[in-house]
C-alpha cells in the first residue's frame, strides 16, 4: 500500500507531535524532513556539498535540536541547490510501501503534490515561541524572535517557500490540546483511507 500523508506549517506549531502519532496509529514510517535541513547546516562547510553528502549518521547527531540548528537550517533551505539534492530521497521515502508521513515546509507543495492527505499546522507565533521555549528555555522573548525571524524566512524565500498547498486542510493548534490537534489529523486520514 503507496499512502502519503503530507504535514506541513511553521515551526513549533505541532507538527512533530502529530506527525509521529498519525505514523504510530496507522503504523506508517515517519520522516522529519527538517532534520535533513538541520544536518546540513550542522555540518558546515559548502552546504550544497553536505546535502549532496548526506548520510543516514548525519541525521543522528544530538546537537540538531537546538535553536541555532534551526536557524543554520533555514539559512541553508534557501538554497535551491540544496533542496534540489534532497528531493529524491524525500519523494522515495514518501511512496515506499506500507505508508508514510512527512512533515516539513514544501511537503504538499513540492516534494508530495500528490499526498493523499495535506494538513497545514499552524498556530499564533505567540504560542509556538511558549512551546518551543518550554523545550529549550532560555529567555522567551528571544525564543519569540528567533522564531519570528525564521517563520519569515521560511515563508519569502523563492524557492519552495513556506505556505498552504491548495488542497490541504488546515489546522490551527492555538487553543487545541495535543489530544484534539492528533484526533482531528487521524480523522483527515481516515476520512481518504
Ligand atoms: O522543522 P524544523 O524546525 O526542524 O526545520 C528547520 C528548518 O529547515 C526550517 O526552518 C526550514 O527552513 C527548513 N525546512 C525546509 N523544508 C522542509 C523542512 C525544513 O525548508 N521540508
Amino acid at each position: 500500500m503507496i499512502f502519503t500523508v503530507a504535514i506541513d506549517g511553521p515551526a513549533a506549531a505541532g507538527k512533530g507531535t502529530i506527525s509521529r502519532a498519525v505514523a504510530a496509529h496507522f503504523g506508517f514510517a515517519h520522516l522529519d524532513t527538517g532534520l535533513l535541513y538541520r544536518a546540513v547546516g550542522a555540518k558546515g562547510g559548502d552546504p550544497v556539498a553536505a546535502a549532496e553528502g548526506l548520510t543516514e549518521d548525519d541525521l543522528t547527531r544530538d546537537d540538531l535540536r537546538t535553536l541555532a540548528a534551526g536557524q543554520a537550517a533555514s539559512k541553508v533551505a534557501v538554497i535551491p541547490e540544496v533542496r534540489a539534492a534532497l528531493v529524491v530521497f524525500q519523494r522515495q521515502f514518501a511512496r515506499r510501501a506500507g505508508g508514510a508521513v512527512l512533515d516539513g515546509r514544501d511537503i504538499g507543495t513540492v516534494i508530495c503534490p500528490e499526498a493523499e492527505v495535506k494538513l497545514y499546522v499552524t498556530a499564533s507565533a505567540e504560542v509556538r515561541a511558549h512551546r518551543r521555549w518550554l523545550e529549550v528555555g532560555g529567555d522567551e522573548g528571544q525564543v519569540l524572535a528567533e522564531v519570528i525571524e525564521r517563520d519569515k524566512r521560511d515563508a519569502e524565500r523563492a524557492t519552495a517557500p513556506l505556505r498552504p498547498a491548495a488542497d490541504a486542510l488546515l489546522l490551527d493548534t492555538s487553543e487545541m490540546t495535543v489530544t484534539e490537534a492528533v484526533d482531528r489529523a487521524i480523522k483527515a486520514v481516515l476520512a481518504v483511507r
